[in-house]
């Protein structure tokens, strides 16, 4: 039976550090507020004129290296992303192009914090069915360019950060590793409560005068309503994961979350019953990244050495949507 495998991981930050007290200057705020509800202590900003896929080109280069594969040996690329260079081409596009690879097919998808997992059970998909042997599936966000860092975006603009990171999936043989399960979900009736409306492009009147004063061309969001879903969705997901796909509770040697929160996991870890150190944690550096935030936390997790072959590991997220999704997977 074929398998799809993580045959190596890649990650780029941008090297502009900015610490919860740099955002104090800027916005009533302080470093003891950020830390105490999420966890965050500082995050990295790209420069100004770098874009998305800037970030994701390096993180496919570092991943296909990881890989000891060639560019050219890819034949599908899968890019996650809630702020993709433009709103169209995809951001695919553009990574192909800078990657060299054309005319492969790259898709977006844009399922914001959980797109990577979306992302990750699209290519099992396609190499379970064997239309795709060698997929690179990236996650990358310049969120820093579309944050208000004004009092009015405060509750937001402390959270998030840049970043990319990406892996490359491959068919393999070895029934002792790969993704064992998969879960995808959406609730569109919770989109309001994390949402940025100027990129509804179909509704007019687009960009009017009105448009460009309001709120709306920041992302707006419900904190209290997002915390306590995640904190829901993540638990019955994990529980669901564990149970449907038959697996062992006290086989999984690390879970790997979505950086959104690090009062959320840890929640989650409590009502899972799963000691704190099993969840592993990045926010702290690199703030939230929304879908390059678990293959952040992959990648670094790897190359820490802390991963050996046949592990078996829970990734989950849940972000703006409501869209959360969960795999299993044998390292
Ligand atoms: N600094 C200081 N004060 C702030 C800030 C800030 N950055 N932001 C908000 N406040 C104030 C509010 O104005 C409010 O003041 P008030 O009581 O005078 O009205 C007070 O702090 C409390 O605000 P709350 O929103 O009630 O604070 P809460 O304890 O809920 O924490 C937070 C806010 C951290 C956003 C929390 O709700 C949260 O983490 N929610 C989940 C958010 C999240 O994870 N989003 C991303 C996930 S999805 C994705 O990744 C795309």
């Amino acid at each position: 039976m074929v398998r799809s495998v993580i045959a190596g991981t890649g990650s780029y930050v941008p090297p502009k550090v900015v610490t919860n007290h740099d955002l104090s200057k800027l916005m009533d705020t302080s470093d003891e507020w950020i830390r105490t509800r999420s966890g965050i202590e500082e995050r990295h900003f790209a420069e100004d004129g770098v874009s998305c896929s800037d970030l994701a080109l390096e993180a496919s280069k570092n991943a296909l290296a990881d890989a000891g594969m060639s560019p050219s040996e890819i034949d599908f690329i899968l890019f996650a992303t809630l702020s993709p260079d433009q709103n169209f081409p995809g951001g695919g596009c553009y990574l192909q192009a800078k990657l060299g690879i054309g005319p492969i097919g790259a898709m977006d998808i844009r399922n914001q914090c959980a797109g990577f997992l979306y992302a990750l059970a699209t290519a099992d998909a396609f190499i379970r069915s064997g239309i795709y042997r060698k997929i690179l599936v990236v996650g990358a966000e310049v969120h820093s360019s579309i944050l208000d860092f004004t009092d009015r975006g405060r509750n937001m603009a402390v959270l998030f950060g840049d970043g990319a990171a990406a892996a490359v999936v491959t068919a393999s043989e070895d029934s002792n590793r790969g993704i064992l399960y998969s879960e995808l979900h959406a609730d569109g009736n919770y989109a309001s409560c994390l949402q940025m409306k100027v990129w509804d492009i179909s509704r007019k009147p687009y960009l009017s005068p009105e448009t460009l004063t309001s709120a709306e061309i920041w992302p707006e969001m419900d904190g209290k309503t997002v915390f306590k879903h995640a904190v829901v969705q993540l638990t019955e997901i994990a529980e669901n994961s564990i149970k449907r796909s038959g697996v062992k509770r006290e086989d999984i040697k690390y879970v790997i979350p979505h950086q959104a929160n690090q009062r959320i996991n840890m929640m989650v870890a409590e009502r899972l019953g799963f000691p704190q150190e099993k969840f592993l944690s990045n926010i702290q550096k690199y703030g939230n990244t929304s879908a390059a935030s678990i293959p952040l936390l992959l990648d670094q997790t790897h190359r820490s050495g802390k991963l050996e072959r046949g592990d078996l590991l829970l990734l989950m997220g849940f972000g703006s949507g409501f869209t959360w999704a969960s795999i299993l997977l044998r390292w």
